[in-house]
């Protein structure tokens, strides 16, 4: 079985009746979707969704997945969705595709996150993958500007027709080419504080599980309760 489809599975084993649900974007959260899905539609699963994307909207609709706003729920009971680099403290970098502000505002009002990968996703370090950060594109020049001079070698993102991307919440994207990150917490509290930065996708103590995807099977490894 595929890596990504195994933890999307095993993930949505979490899910039980009567819960709110963050559901995540990307191409293993799509998995997880799916199976969900497949447990409304055959099992009866009674649940509310709450979608990271326009993408997981259109998905969990297509499905039959009854959906809330975030703003219409009181809060989250799980949310389980994807990352693009988890460290050996279980920090992680998200928004490889873009959703990483919706992602992180559901996350925020979760109750409790799994995150889902394939084993090459593990990572001793943060910083091997580029980190998104998402900006209001007024200004979003004068952002590349300084984070070239911190030497962080950033980059516009832009879509494979090379327009410039625009993110669900009408935002660019700039993706930080650091291939280390030592300090994540002091990082993340730097671009927390720059003005015409939305959010960034340094997910920090936001973790409760991982259910990572190998060749031997789902491993489950419980962070937090
Ligand atoms: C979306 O913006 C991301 O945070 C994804 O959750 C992350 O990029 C993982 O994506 P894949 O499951 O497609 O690798």
């Amino acid at each position: 079985m595929n890596l990504k489809q195994m933890a999307g599975i095993e993930a949505a084993r979490y899910v039980e009746d009567g819960m709110i649900v963050g559901l995540g974007t990307g191409s293993t959260a799509k998995f997880m979707v799916d199976e969900i899905g497949r447990r409304v539609k055959e099992e009866g699963l009674s649940i509310v969704g709450v979608t990271t994307s326009k993408e997981t909207e259109r998905q969990a609709l297509a499905l039959g997945i009854p959906l809330k706003g975030i703003d219409e729920v009181p809060y989250v009971d799980l949310t389980i969705d994807g990352a693009d680099e988890i460290s050996e403290d279980f920090q992680g970098i998200k928004g490889g595709g873009a959703a990483l502000l919706f992602e992180k505002i559901v996350a925020t009002y979760s109750k409790k996150c799994i995150w889902i990968v394939d084993d090459s996703k593990l990572v001793k370090q943060l910083g091997k993958f580029p980190l998104p950060v998402e900006v209001v594109p007024y200004g979003s020049q004068q952002l590349v500007r300084l984070f070239e001079e911190k030497g962080f070698a950033p980059v516009l993102r832009t879509t494979p027709n090379e327009e410039l991307l625009v993110t669900d919440g009408g935002h660019s994207i700039i993706d930080l080419h650091l291939e280390e990150i030592t300090d994540p917490i002091a990082l993340g509290t730097y671009l927390d504080q720059l003005v015409g930065v939305v959010e960034h996708g340094l997910f920090l103590n936001v973790v409760s599980t991982v259910i990572v995807g190998g060749q031997a099977g789902p491993k489950t490894i419980h962070v937090s309760e």
